[in-house]
């Protein structure tokens, strides 16, 4: 795949808008949608994303004249569009005129039509399809002024994102081939002498449905891999069409926060623009410290450049079992959470809430109750804030930690049954690492593990299971120009075909580390042990090792309990002008946030002292000015220390040297750029 040159959105200012569905509605309805959208400050919208059917209601006969009018009306209103290629899902002739098109589950079930996205990523039928589709929306509407974005497929994987069948096996083989050549390689890379695998045939070859026991690792580990392809020579193939027939039109498809399913670094590598769609629960009163780690994922993809929030809920979902509403306030918070960490964009699902189907308890900018609504009010109100925060359109984020985050690592220690515990999954890793510096008040952005690392005075590596020595050297590396390296438990385990390197854990991390790992030593369910860190002992759930430090490193922390007890459990080792922590433990926050406080401040970094989740800061930065954020995500008071004398972009007042945030409270203070960030911390 190759990596395009990146063609930036026509937008000036924030967007602001969400999914557009108006052939749900009849034609009466869309003038009060674009009179209270402009009232609202709507400035783009998206659509039409699965209206292939009311395209192309038999094969090959359009209906594009609803399409030509609402697209119209939207251009008059000055309200640009992100137009769908219409191709998220088939239409029902087409998948009854090919039924092996339907995805297969693994139990060798087809899945049926009566949702959306039942296609088999693999199939012929469907890519041709695709093409088509693509190329009839493209020569419609390239020229259409109000177009701005190319909005390909919808949430690639949200529903089917591996399928089993015929068709995907025969891709598979093909993937293999590709990858290994010939059979010996396909056997060695394997490991086929276990369990009897050994292949004969390329057509012995399937899908890893379901069987009599534990699953090849490596197979699964090449189904997730090919899997996540395929989806991407799916996005190419429109990428290719849309580039031949609109080359100056930019091109997104819209990603699932941190979602296992994709390796959004390959997705984002062949767009020109990343999107996210995100739905933190409401429910869930730290949903946004995990937001913030999928948002640092978001502006990372491309190297920091602005991306786009294009949906979110105004209140309550639909899909979740129980939905609870956005309190007042709360969609405010959300949504200006995601402004702080990089998106240019403010987008919902959806405009106008459904009257029927699948999606019509879902909230929406305009719910049942029209203008009346209360999601309405607060939605016209947000449009109206964004006005005044035009300026950090275009800015960037400033953070001074990455934070590793490896699709390999992640499919290969989650997708295979025979592991030392199901215990450890690197996604809550990544998540309790990431909660850590969020709780010490810092930003954090995801990087490969390969780098570059140039923006960061401290990398953490949650966990990379599966390392080569390119990462184990750009990490060295790092390290030795006075960089923080923190790597955690089972790192360096494997190589590439999941074999163990040679001596163990951590592999090519083993000189970096200064460790070495005798045996992995997972907890059974409730058996919490501990470690000491500093002197104080904090709980170690699920996970250890016996580890045994080389003569130049520090031991920092031990086992203090179980068979473990007086055993290295931290540990740190100079390298060069820096250093590299391991981990070898699970911690809890305060373990680990005990930890990062020492990483910081070898750094030379800044933390806060008072750890309170709601509180969140950051900063945007132009060449000439910062633009600290400070949310408080929840329901009490805050009072925070700020640089007196900056300006408040929402309510245009001066701040003196400290400020109140209410309950959901958000202040974005503008300040000359200084060479460091402006650190926010809370009044005590
Ligand atoms: C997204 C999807 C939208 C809508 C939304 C509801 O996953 O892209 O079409 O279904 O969820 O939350």
């Amino acid at each position: 795949m190759t990596t395009h040159h990146t063609r930036p959105l026509r937008l000036e200012s924030l967007a602001f808008g969400g999914d557009y569905n108006p052939d749900q509605w009849s034609e009466d309805v869309w003038d009060e949608d674009i009179r209270l959208m402009i009232d609202a400050g709507v400035n783009l919208v998206s659509l039409p994303i699965f209206s292939w059917p009311q395209l192309e209601p038999e094969p090959g006969v359009f209906d594009w004249g609803w399409l030509d009018r609402i697209l119209a009306k939207l251009w008059h209103a000055g309200i640009r569009i992100d137009l769908a290629t219409a191709t998220a899902t088939p239409p029902s002739w087409l998948l009854r005129a090919h039924p092996e098109m339907l995805p297969m589950d693994a139990e060798g079930h087809r899945l049926e039509f009566g949702s959306r996205q039942a296609y088999c990523p693999s199939s012929p039928v469907w890519r041709e399809n695709v093409a088509r589709m693509t190329r009839a929306m493209a020569e419609r509407y390239g020229d259409h002024p109000g177009v701005v974005l190319w909005h390909i497929s919808n949430e690639y994987g949200d529903h089917t994102s591996r399928c089993w069948c015929p068709v995907s096996a025969r891709h598979f083989r093909r993937w293999l081939k590709d990858r290994y050549g010939d059979l010996n390689g396909l056997n060695e890379a394997w490991g086929v002498n276990v369990w009897g695998q050994r292949y004969t045939s390329w057509d012995h070859i399937e899908t890893p449905r379901r069987a009599p026991g534990p699953g090849n690792p490596t197979q699964l580990l090449d189904f997730e891999r090919f899997s996540s392809d395929a989806l991407l020579e799916l996005f190419q193939l429109e990428i290719d069409v849309l580039r031949e027939i609109t080359p100056d039109i930019p091109v997104t498809t819209n990603f699932m926060s941190m979602f296992r399913d994709l390796d959004y670094w390959d997705f984002a590598a062949v767009e020109d623009i990343v999107t996210d769609d995100a739905y933190p629960d409401p429910a869930d009163p730290i949903a946004h410290v995990g937001a913030a780690l999928n948002y640092g994922l978001m502006r990372a993809l491309k190297g920091g450049q602005p991306w786009l929030l294009l949906e979110s809920s105004a209140s309550g979902t639909s899909w979740r079992d129980v939905n609870v509403p956005k309190a007042p306030g709360e969609m405010r918070v959300d949504s200006l959470q995601a402004v702080a960490h990089g998106s240019d964009a403010v987008m919902f699902f959806q405009w106008r809430q459904a009257k029927y189907g699948q999606e019509k308890f879902h909230s929406s900018m305009l719910g049942h109750r029209g203008e009346r609504s209360r999601t309405y009010r607060e939605t016209r109100e947000l449009g109206r804030e964004l006005q005044q925060l035009r300026e950090v359109h275009g800015t960037r984020v400033r953070s001074r930690i990455g934070l590793v985050v490896d699709w390999d690592s992640w499919w290969g220690s989650t997708a295979a049954e025979s592991l030392p515990s199901q215990r450890l999954n690197w996604a809550h890793q990544a998540r309790a690492w990431h909660r850590a510096m969020h709780l010490l008040g810092h930003p954090v952005d995801a990087v490969r593990a390969t780098g570059p690392f140039d923006e960061y005075d401290v990398v953490l590596v949650p966990n990379l299971y599966i390392a080569d020595s390119a990462q184990a050297a750009a990490l060295t590396s790092f390290a030795e120009q006075g960089g923080r390296v923190v790597v955690g438990p089972f790192s360096g385990v494997v190589d590439a075909t999941e074999k163990v390197h040679d001596g163990g854990a951590p592999g090519p991390l083993r000189d970096l580390l200064g460790i070495e790992v005798d045996e992995h030593w997972p907890h059974t369910d409730g058996v919490t042990e501990q470690v000491t860190f500093a002197d104080a002992a904090h709980d170690n759930p699920f996970w250890g090792e016996w580890i045994d430090a080389t003569d130049k490193t520090e031991v920092r922390g031990c086992y203090a309990s179980g068979e473990l007890e007086g055993l290295p459990a931290i540990t740190r080792r100079a390298a060069g002008d820096g250093s590299a922590w391991y981990v070898s433990a699970i911690l809890d926050d305060a373990g680990l946030v005990a930890i990062f406080r020492d990483v910081l401040a070898e750094a030379g970094l800044p933390a806060r002292d008072s750890l309170n989740p709601d509180f969140e800061s950051l900063t945007r930065s132009s060449a000439d000015t910062d633009y600290t954020f400070a949310l408080n995500h929840g329901r009490e008071p805050l009072t925070i220390d700020v640089p007196p004398g900056a300006r408040d972009l929402i309510t245009g007042a001066t701040t003196g040297a400290s400020l109140e945030l209410g309950r959901f409270g958000v202040a974005v203070l503008a300040t000359p750029r200084a060479d460091q960030a402006p650190f926010l911390t809370l009044r005590v």
